[in-house]
């Protein structure tokens, strides 16, 4: 087959991202406790072979050599999150602490002055502990102390960071803790869940009401989490059953913060069943409506295929009475077959074309795309590094189809893979490894993967051959 070279547009962002919680380890600033560390200590048992984040890749002790290796692989951009935890380690409000500002000014300085652009988003699922035992995004008070924080990040940081953004993947928490079962605080409460989404949106508008009063030349967005959706057959229960959750898992976050308005369609369920949260007013609407995204990112893993329940009784509330969608298994399917997640590179064109028709073809880049794997050391050649050459299939799979979108009009300015070092992934701990770059758990060294080597090569080239 003859090859063909796939170049990318001037100045694409190549980098990858990770998040506080998952890869920064306590170190000595002082530091709030989050959710996540709360959990820990109240089911330990939750967390993959019992594995808490206190066990990370040490970021805030090596993020000097860090850096470097982040030179060595490519990066000439990179996500972090900054924690609220930290920066405000009096349970989540009052006085910042001199100690949080200054280590990430000092980890921005060095990303800085080795041609690192930092992408810096607020919240990554790490609520202050203290703040969820107030009522976590259902509060109003809480809303106002995330404001309160992010006001401070773009004062403190405002000068050094490149784009900001608001939230990592919104609806996870909402899911996992008011639907499903894998964020604390483990409510099953649909109703409770849809203020903390209102809420959530609200904080992400006030945040960028905040950020304006700057002026800073930077851009201000979200990253969201978005998987096309298909019914897996044409019979009209599950076409339906695709629609409405379209409508709950892509449109939920991704119409009020990059158009401000709700869908209507989706209105009209939440009506219907009863499930509308309860405090909401005209001016919060407006805030909304005016605090929009500026740029927006896409974090993509995988479809979504959805078949409707005809039978069994919906654990999640009564709002999703008869469908449910399974993304684990598709028979004929592609498959991660180390993890269990179905592979469709062609979902990445989907839903850059979605954004291009549907939301004004808003500036965006791929913020997390990538392959988590069990028991990677298996792949581990004689000389002790990761061979992980479905790592580049995968990404340049992905690639081909992200050039094509660019190819076909989408206003794609780079794409960042999850994850740079392997990190610790919430209830899942250590299980799949994600990283460019090994980490040993037992010595914190890291080790490039092949991978690793190839997104070096791919960033230099700004494209490579398919
Ligand atoms: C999405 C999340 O943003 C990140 O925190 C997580 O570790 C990865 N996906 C992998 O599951």
């Amino acid at each position: 087959m003859i090859k063909q070279q796939l170049t990318f547009p001037k100045d694409f962002w190549w980098g990858s991202a990770w998040s506080a919680e998952q890869a920064e380890g306590f170190g000595e600033t002082g530091k709030a406790e989050t959710v996540w560390e709360r959990w820990y200590k109240e089911q330990p048992y939750r967390f993959y072979q019992g594995v808490s984040s206190a066990i990370t890749t040490d970021h805030i002790h090596r993020y000097k050599e860090d850096v470097q290796l982040m030179k060595q692989t490519g990066h000439n951009s990179f996500r972090v999150s900054i924690s609220w935890a930290r920066m405000f380690p009096n349970d989540g409000i009052g006085e910042a602490n001199p100690k949080a500002i200054a280590f990430y000014r000092d980890l921005f300085q060095e990303m800085n002055a080795n041609g690192i652009k930092i992408f810096a988003n607020l919240y990554h699922f790490d609520m202050p502990a203290a703040l969820q035992d107030i009522g976590g995004w259902e509060s109003r008070v809480v809303v106002d102390a995330y404001v309160h924080f992010a006001d401070t990040c773009f004062r403190e940081f405002g000068d050094l960071v490149f784009h900001w953004f608001t939230f990592n993947e919104p609806l996870g928490p909402i899911l996992g803790s008011y639907l499903e079962d894998f964020h604390y605080p483990n409510l099953i409460d649909f109703k409770r869940g849809a203020q903390a989404a209102f809420f959530t949106v609200l904080a992400h508008a006030k945040a960028i009401a905040a950020f304006k009063q700057y002026g800073y030349a930077s851009k201000i967005g979200t990253i969201l989490n978005l998987s096309p959706t298909f019914p897996r057959s044409q019979h009209p229960a599950d076409v339906e059953a695709a629609e409405i959750a379209d409508l709950f898992y892509t449109r939920s976050f991704l119409d009020p913060m990059v158009k401000g308005t709700f869908p209507e369609k989706l209105v009209a369920l939440l009506k219907e069943y009863d499930q509308m949260p309860e405090d909401y007013t005209l001016e919060d609407l407006s805030e909304i409506k005016n605090n929009t995204c500026q740029i927006l990112g896409l974090n993509y893993y995988e479809p979504r295929r959805v078949k409707a329940r005809l039978t069994a009784i919906n654990p999640s509330g009564p709002f999703l009475p008869d469908w449910f969608f399974e993304h684990h298994t598709m028979p004929g399917r592609r498959m991660n077959e180390y993890r269990g997640w179905e592979i469709y590179e062609k979902g990445i064109h989907d839903l850059c074309m979605d954004i291009k028709e549907n939301y004004g073809n808003i500036e965006a880049f791929i913020s997390e795309n990538g392959m988590g794997v069990a028991d990677e050391e298996r792949f581990m050649d004689e000389a002790g590094q990761v061979n992980d050459t479905y790592r580049i299939e995968y990404i340049q799979d992905h690639l081909a189809y992200l050039w094509k979108a660019i190819k076909d009009g989408c206003n794609i300015k780079g794409y960042h893979l999850w994850t740079f070092i392997d990190c610790w992934s919430w209830i899942n701990a250590y299980k799949n490894r994600y990283g460019l770059v090994a980490l040993d758990l037992e010595t914190q060294e890291r080790r490039i993967k092949k991978s690793g080597e190839f997104y070096k090569q791919l960033s230099d080239n700004n494209g490579f051959s398919y």
